[in-house]
């Protein structure tokens, strides 16, 4: 009896009809009330006991081989008769594509630009590579500053003129350069500096420096613009604000924005103090608006700074800053856009 089943299934593994009059056949054959199933299920009383099981799950497994085909020849045809003629079914849903990822910095990049483009600034660009002028001169910083040195620069070697840009301050001034206030923007990019590599810097990172300038801009609105973006971004207006020194603001200060300790990355990336350094910040010393053509008798403005990599770590609680350019999918699958 058995023997007999297995003859079955081979012979349906095997049956390729040549048209849709065959599959009936086929089925009719069967599945049909008179059909090979049926009879074999009649059957299945007469089975001794001790091969009921064998017979009963070779059976079924018939049954289902039988359905199967049946099915498969029907959508078969049927795509067919998709292709030759009409479009199919339109409101099928579509294949499943793979998605990509959203790396952590354009993320956290986005939604500073977010923030900031809610209350009027724009976003402004400019070249990695800058000259002498952008990135050090216009900025207060004449050829000897001992303040160069704050931002170990990478020079091109064959015109010490030109380098890779240490911060995007330099942005702001081609931005000055070219228009007149009201100025409310923010310039986002990638900056370099020459520092050892290690889980808390690289020797290139990601900024967002922001620039207002207006007639009557005092410290009292940086204060209040940062404290808005503190709260928009990391969800408190805690912050505090260290007298700093910038050579372009006066005054200048850094400003620290209270994280908390809950896990090991916080502690890591606040030196376990729970504040985080978020930025420097100032007013736009006169000397700077002087330099890019802006009257420093009628206007005053503000500017800030800030790295988006350090953000990004403590937002996604990252450990290692070096994942952020390695590239590596098994990291950056992980940051799948949710919706
Ligand atoms: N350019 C400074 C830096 O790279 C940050 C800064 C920008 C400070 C604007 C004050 C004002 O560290």
């Amino acid at each position: 009896m058995l023997d007999q089943l297995q003859k079955h299934l081979d012979q349906v593994a095997e049956f390729t009809p040549e048209n849709a009059a065959a599959v009936e056949e086929f089925r009719i054959q069967y599945l049909g009330k008179k059909g090979v199933l049926a009879a074999l299920f009649a059957d299945f009383k007469n089975i001794p006991n001790d091969q009921k099981k064998e017979y009963g799950q070779k059976l079924n497994e018939l049954k289902e081989r039988c359905a199967e085909k049946i099915e498969g020849f029907k959508s078969q045809a049927s795509g067919q008769s998709a292709k030759l003629g009409s479009l199919g079914d339109l409101t099928r849903p579509g294949y499943p594509l793979p998605m990509g990822a959203i790396h952590p910095i354009s993320e956290v990049k986005n939604r500073i630009v977010e923030i900031f483009s809610r209350i009027g600034f724009n976003v402004s660009e400019g070249p990695e590579m800058e000259d002498d002028w952008h990135n050090f001169t216009a900025l207060n910083l004449p050829e000897y500053h001992p303040a160069r040195d704050m931002q170990d620069t990478f020079f091109l070697q064959t015109d010490p003129d030109w380098m890779l840009r240490t911060h995007t301050s330099s942005v702001q001034v081609r931005y000055m350069e070219t228009h007149q206030p009201p100025i409310r923007t923010i310039s986002p990019g990638r900056v370099y500096r020459n520092e050892a590599i290690s889980a808390r810097s690289h020797c290139f990172f990601h900024q967002i420096e922001g620039l207002y300038i207006d007639k009557n801009v005092s410290f009292a609105d940086l204060k209040q613009t940062l404290a808005y973006f503190t709260n928009a971004l990391f969800g408190t207006s805690k912050i505090r604000m260290r007298p700093s020194y910038f050579p372009f603001t006066e005054p200048s200060a850094e400003v620290d924005v209270y994280w908390g300790l809950e896990t090991e990355t916080d502690y890591k990336m606040t030196k376990g103090t729970g504040w985080l350094e978020i930025m420097g910040c100032g007013m736009v010393d006169p000397e700077v608006l002087k330099n890019c053509g802006i009257d420093p008798e009628e206007y005053s403005g503000f500017a800030f700074g800030m790295g988006i990599d350090r953000i990004a770590l403590l937002l996604h609680q990252i450990s290692d800053i070096r994942l952020l350019s390695e590239n590596d999918l098994r990291f950056l699958e992980q940051f799948q856009p949710r919706f």
